[in-house]
């Protein structure tokens, strides 16, 4: 929805040094995926995953980056932000056995994700992958969920030493313990998106990306991807198997805000 609405900040939670949550109270109506968009009238406004979402109050997580995230850090409870949302296409809702991956803060969209595949019966494995310890999200909330997870890091630091991709890849390719999944959903950086893809086989997956995203209405074009033009403010974020296959510009570039090319 594209209407601008004013809200009271609920709640800020520490989810590591440099990665909080803020809670609104407000029904918000957002599926896994979908994200808003908010400013607080000082400079920009900003695409953020709706991280959890219930009858009457909403979440986002955010990790401190630059200009924008930093003074949303400085915000207190009771503060006001103004959000415009939720947006954007939201994950397939499986009932079988899934398998999540996850890299660094872009974990972040796969909690309410998983939520949601719980409340449908899904059997659900997590990879929740990050560059070190005090990189991880979400670890404690996934295991309330009560389910399986598996948590990496590249430097050893916690849970296995590796990428979530490797993990992933031992898993897939693991015939004997009948780890067969019917649908994978991965969030974090393209390349490790990427890596994933070539892992997957011929299992369905969708992949949520996060390009940069100006209006998030489908007018300016700076979020389409070639060759097929998509949108990834309205047709995506979450795109399914069969588009990610045809995307050329997937792992090889991206755009800034002038909608600039850049080289991964
Ligand atoms: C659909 C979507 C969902 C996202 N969900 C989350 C989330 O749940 N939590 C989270 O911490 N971050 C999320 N992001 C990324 C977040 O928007 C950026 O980290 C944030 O905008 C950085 O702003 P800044 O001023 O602090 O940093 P800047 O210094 O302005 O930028 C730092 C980097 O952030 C990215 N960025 C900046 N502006 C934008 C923009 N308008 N659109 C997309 N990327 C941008 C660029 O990669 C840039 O290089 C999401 C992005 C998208 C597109
Ligand atoms: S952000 Fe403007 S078209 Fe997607």
């Amino acid at each position: 929805m594209n209407k601008r609405i004013t809200l009271k900040i609920a709640k800020i939670e520490d989810e590591t040094k440099d990665i909080k949550t803020f809670t609104f109270k407000h029904k918000l109506d957002a599926k896994p995926g979908q994200f808003i968009m908010i400013t607080d009238f000082e400079g920009g406004e900003k695409p953020l995953s709706v991280s959890d979402c219930s009858e009457d109050e909403f979440s986002i997580t955010v990790k401190k980056i630059g200009e924008f995230t930093s003074r949303l850090f400085q915000k207190r409870e009771g503060d006001f932000m103004s959000i415009r949302g939720a947006f954007g296409s939201s994950f397939f809702i499986s009932d079988g056995k899934v398998l999540l991956v996850g890299g660094g803060y872009g974990s972040i969209p796969l909690y309410l994700l998983a939520k949601c595949l719980s409340e449908a019966g899904a059997d659900i494995s997590v990879i929740n992958g990050a560059r070190t310890k005090d990189d991880l999200v979400f670890c404690d909330k996934f295991r309330e969920l009560g389910i399986k997870i598996i948590i990496t890091t590249d430097d050893g630091t916690f849970g296995e030493k590796g990428s979530s991709v490797d993990v992933a890849k031992r898993m897939l390719n693991n015939r004997e313990n009948e780890e067969k999944f019917d649908f994978i959903y991965a969030a974090g950086p393209e390349m490790m998106m990427q890596a994933l893809q070539g892992v997957i086989g011929d299992i369905q997956y969708e992949f949520i990306f996060e390009r940069y995203m100006k209006c998030a209405i489908g007018i300016c074009g700076n979020c389409t991807m070639d060759p097929l033009g998509i949108r990834l403010c309205v047709e995506g974020p979450v795109l399914p198997k069969k588009l990610v296959e045809q995307l050329t510009e997937f792992g090889k570039y991206h755009r800034d805000a002038t909608g600039k090319r850049i080289r991964y």
